[in-house]
C-alpha cells in the first residue's frame, strides 16, 4: 500500500502526498560527501552504487512519501553520442547541433543502451532498498527541452538559439524531436521493466515556446511517449511537468493519459481553481524560495497554498528544483506540516 500510489491513480487519500524535485541535491551535507566521493556529478549518475545511495538519503531523513530516481534528464543525450560535461559553476554543457551533418552524428536510438545500463542497475537497486510503501518515479527530459540543450549547447534563458533553430530549419528540427522522442521512449521501457513505478517528465523549458509551438513540440511528442508506453504498460502512471506554459496549460490538463500535472510557482492558484477540472491531480506549486525563508514565513506560504488545493486531489511538491541554500529544517518542516494535514 502506498499512499502516493493511490493519490497518483486518483484514489481518495487522507493528505496530500509530499516529495520534492530535487530531493537528493547540495542543500544536504549527505549529497554532497556522496557526491565528493564520486568525483564528479556524471561519475554520481552513473555510479549505481552512490546513485542509490542519494536517492534514498532523503527518504531516510525525512520521510518523503515517494523517491526519484537519482540521474539527470541530459544522460539520453550523452548516451546518444553528444558529449555532455557538467562544469563547475556553469552548468551543464554540450557540443550544439548547429545543422544537419551535426545531427547525422547523433547515435542510433537502440545504442543508448549501453550508456545507460547503469541508470536501469540504480533503478533495479533502489527498488531492493526502499521500504514497500515508497514508490519509486523514473523520468526523462521531454523531446522540446532535450532539443533546447541539444541545440542551444546549454541552458539560455528564452531558449532563442533553439526557437530560432525550429524556425529557420523546421525539418531539422523536427527530425530532432523524433529522434528524442524515440530514445525516450525506449529509455522509458527500460526504467520501468528494472522497477520505475511512476514516470515524470521534465518539459524544464516549454515556457520559451509560443502557444502554437507548445501544442505543436512539447505537448504533443510527450502524447506519444505516455501513449505508446501505455500501450505496454498501461498501469503505470505518467506525471507531466510544462513548465511556464501560463494558460495553455489546461490543454495538457485535457489529456487524459497526462495523469497528474505538475505546476510550477507562477501560474496562478485561483486561474487553477477555475478552469482546471476539479478531478485533474495537480503536483506542485510552492515556490522553492520559501525553503529559504524564516519559519513563521514558509508556515504562512504552506497554508495559502494547501488552503487553495484542498479541494482537489493534490501532490506537495515545489513550482522547480529545490535550492542548494534551502534550509534542512525547512524541508523537516515542510514534511511534518503536510503529514499532519488532513484532507
Ligand atoms: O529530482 C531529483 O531529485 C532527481 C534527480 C534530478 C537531477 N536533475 C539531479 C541534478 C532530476 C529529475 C533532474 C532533472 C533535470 N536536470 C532537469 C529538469 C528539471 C529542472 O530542473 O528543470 C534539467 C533542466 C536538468 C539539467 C541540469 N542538471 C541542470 C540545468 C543542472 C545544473 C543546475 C544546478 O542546479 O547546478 C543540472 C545538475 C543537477 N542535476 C544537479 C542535481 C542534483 C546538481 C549537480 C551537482 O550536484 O552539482
Amino acid at each position: 500500500m502506498s499512499l502516493f500510489l493511490d493519490c497518483v491513480k486518483g484514489l481518495q487519500v487522507e493528505r496530500p502526498p509530499v516529495w520534492f524535485m530535487r530531493q537528493a541535491g547540495r542543500y544536504l551535507s549527505d549529497y554532497r560527501e556522496t557526491r565528493a566521493r564520486a568525483g564528479s556529478f556524471l561519475n554520481l549518475c552513473y555510479n549505481s552504487d552512490l546513485a542509490t545511495e542519494v536517492t534514498i538519503q532523503p527518504i531516510e531523513k525525512f520521510g518523503f512519501d515517494a523517491a526519484i530516481l537519482f540521474a539527470d534528464i541530459l544522460l539520453i543525450l550523452d548516451a546518444l553520442g553528444v558529449n555532455v560535461r557538467f562544469v563547475e559553476g556553469q552548468g551543464p554543457l554540450i557540443e550544439p547541433v548547429k545543422e544537419k551533418k551535426d545531427i547525422e552524428r547523433i547515435n542510433n536510438v537502440h545504442a543508448i543502451h549501453e550508456k545507460l545500463f547503469p541508470v536501469y542497475e540504480t533503478v533495479r537497486k533502489i527498488k531492493k532498498e526502499l521500504p514497500t510503501n515508497v514508490p519509486l518515479i523514473g523520468f526523462a527530459g521531454a523531446p522540446w527541452t532535450l532539443a533546447t540543450y541539444l541545440i542551444n549547447g546549454k541552458g539560455e534563458q528564452g531558449s532563442l538559439t533553439a526557437k530560432k533553430f525550429l524556425i529557420e530549419n523546421n525539418r531539422d528540427f523536427e527530425k530532432i524531436i523524433k529522434l528524442l522522442t524515440e530514445a525516450t521512449i525506449e529509455y522509458l521501457i527500460m526504467q520501468i521493466k528494472a522497477g520505475a513505478d511512476v514516470i515524470k517528465i521534465f518539459d524544464s523549458w516549454a515556457g520559451a515556446l509560443n502557444a502554437d509551438m507548445v501544442l505543436r513540440y512539447s505537448l504533443r511528442p510527450i502524447k506519444r511517449i505516455v501513449i505508446e508506453i501505455k500501450k505496454q504498460f498501461p498501469k503505470i502512471p505518467f506525471i507531466v511537468f510544462p513548465r511556464s506554459v501560463n494558460t495553455i496549460y489546461s490543454n495538457f490538463c485535457d489529456e487524459d493519459c497526462f495523469d497528474v500535472l505538475a505546476v510550477d510557482q507562477f501560474l496562478d492558484r485561483k486561474w487553477i481553481a477555475n478552469e482546471i477540472q476539479p478531478n485533474k491531480i495537480i503536483q506542485g506549486n510552492l515556490d522553492p524560495i520559501f525553503l529559504t525563508q524564516k519559519k513563521k514565513i514558509l508556515i504562512q506560504e504552506l497554508k495559502k497554498v494547501t488552503q487553495d488545493f484542498k479541494k482537489r486531489p493534490y501532490i506537495f511538491n515545489l513550482g522547480h528544483g529545490i535550492t542548494p541554500d534551502a534550509k534542512v529544517e525547512n524541508v523537516e518542516l515542510v514534511v511534518n506540516y503536510i503529514k499532519g494535514l488532513k484532507f
